[in-house]
Order: structure tokens, then C-alpha cells, then sequence
């Protein structure tokens, strides 16, 4: 079994790569990210105080971000499933069982927001960036080619999806993937899909202290602030669920890499960043 949830709100101390997962649903690679078995869920505490991503989020930013809007996502959802059907479901049956194709519902929208959320939390760690080792590492370097080129990946992928939604790292078919989704849409709605890392790349993720600069905020978030520990925790349960052993296929990486941005140097934004602050 896997050990608990990492630590709550108002620490700032990375969690261990062996301290951040147990299961959830039965798939050992999807997080239970403390949402609680059933409705009405639980809105799982930061794992970090407000202040503690800045200057490359501020906590003026993350209050909004995690006070308003996610915590609405999650009132919404409590309320949809009031005398719901699914009430009795776990949070990702539900937002499997309610996707409802091409125009997705209010449910799905914000059952899918509340676990994409609390997902994105976890994917952020003051002091982070650090290039991971291990399984995962040898996995970027066979995949991408290093971690530069999926740094520019992500990036890309950031800055080619239009309107609002998210960026992913994804573990599938026994390679790393890049996906991006529109809204609230989700990977873990695809079974056999392990998101691993996520970049929430909706305005109000970064507009406060970024405005349009969605780029910036991006390559800022990449260089300071993912938790490369929890998305190694999380390869390392794939790999163990897909049977401990790599498979190779042919599968493509998707989507086709967009717009890769020049001249977004780290150096040329802490500078604005130290400037503003
Ligand atoms: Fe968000």
C-alpha cells in the first residue's frame, strides 16, 4: 500500500517522491488526492501556504485561483450531484460516466475542474524545476530527447492552445506523451492514460501577475516550480500497474509540437519578475 497524502496546507516542504501517492480507485497510478470516497467531496488542502510560489506565482494569484475558483468548482459540483444519479460514484467514475461527448455538461466541467485542480497543486513545489532522475528521467531521454526538449514541449503546447485549458505529461502505452486539453477536459478520463504532470493554462492561473504573458508564466512555472518527485512517484506506480516492464509501440506523440517560442530566456524573465517585485 502506498503511504499517505503529502503534507497540508501551510508547509512548505516538498514531499517525498515515496511519501506522495496512494491509490485511488483501484488504478495505483491516479493519485487519491483527497477528495473522499463519494459526494459531497472534499476540497483537498493546498500543500503549500499562499505565499510560498512566489515571485513566480503570487499569493494574491493562488488565493483567487484556490479560494474562488476552485473552491466554486467544488461547491457546483456538490450541488449537481445533489439527488444526482452518480452521487454515489467516486470523483473519476464521475467524470468518466458524465463526459457526454462532443458538448460536455456543467457536471462534467466541474467534476473534471475539481480533480484537475487538485492535481495541479500537488504537480507544484516551492524549490522545484529540478531535473528528475531515475526511471522517469531515462524515460524523458528516450522519449523527448532530454528534458530541454520537453521543456519546450510544454511550452509550445502552452502557448498553442487557444482559450483556456490544460497541458499535460501523460504516461501511455508504455511511452511519455504530451497532451493538451480544451476547458475543462481531463486525461483521466481515458483509462490507461497516467497524467503525470499537468499546467493549468487558464487566464486566471497567471493573469494577475502575468496579464497576457501566458508563455512567461509558463516558463517560470516549468524552471521553478514543478514537482518532478511527485510525477517520478506517480511513473513509478504506471510502471508497476502496466506489469514493472516498459512496452514499446508505435504510438505517435500528440499533439504535433506548436509555435515553440524564441528568446523566452530564464534570465530575461526573473528579471521582469525581480523588477515587479
Ligand atoms: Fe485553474
Amino acid at each position: 500500500m502506498l503511504p499517505p497524502l503529502p503534507p497540508a496546507a501551510g508547509t512548505t516542504a516538498a514531499p517525498s517522491a515515496a511519501a506522495t501517492l496512494r491509490s485511488e480507485i483501484g488504478e495505483p497510478a491516479i493519485p487519491d488526492l483527497g477528495h473522499g470516497p463519494r459526494a459531497p467531496f472534499l476540497l483537498p488542502p493546498l500543500p503549500f501556504a499562499l505565499n510560498a510560489l512566489a515571485p513566480a506565482i503570487s499569493a494574491r494569484t493562488l488565493e483567487f485561483h484556490y479560494h474562488q475558483h476552485h473552491t466554486g468548482y467544488l461547491a457546483a459540483l456538490n450541488r449537481l450531484l445533489s439527488g444526482h444519479a452518480l452521487a454515489g460514484e467516486a470523483l473519476i467514475p464521475i467524470i468518466r460516466d458524465s463526459h457526454g461527448g462532443a458538448l460536455p455538461g456543467a457536471l462534467f466541467n466541474n467534476a473534471a475542474q475539481v480533480w484537475n485542480h487538485s492535481f495541479y497543486w500537488r504537480c507544484l513545489t516551492p524549490g522545484g524545476g529540478q531535473a528528475p532522475g531515475g526511471r522517469l528521467g531515462a524515460a524523458i531521454a528516450r522519449d523527448f530527447g532530454g528534458l530541454p526538449a520537453l521543456r519546450d514541449g510544454l511550452i509550445a503546447n502552452a502557448s498553442g492552445q487557444f482559450g483556456s485549458g490544460w497541458v499535460w505529461l501523460c504516461a501511455e502505452s508504455g511511452r511519455l506523451t504530451l497532451r493538451r486539453t480544451g476547458n475543462a477536459d481531463t486525461p483521466v478520463r481515458h483509462p490507461g492514460v497516467t497524467p503525470l504532470l499537468t499546467i493549468d493554462v487558464w487566464e486566471h492561473a497567471y493573469y494577475l501577475d502575468y496579464q497576457n504573458r501566458r508563455v512567461e508564466h509558463v516558463t517560470v512555472l516549468i524552471d521553478t516550480l514543478l514537482n518532478w518527485p511527485f510525477a517520478s512517484a506517480i511513473y513509478e506506480a504506471h510502471l508497476e500497474q502496466s506489469g514493472g516492464a516498459e512496452r514499446r509501440t508505435a504510438l505517435p506523440i500528440a499533439p504535433p509540437l506548436l509555435g515553440v517560442p524564441a528568446a523566452n530566456t530564464r534570465s530575461a524573465i526573473f528579471s521582469r519578475l525581480a523588477r515587479r517585485h
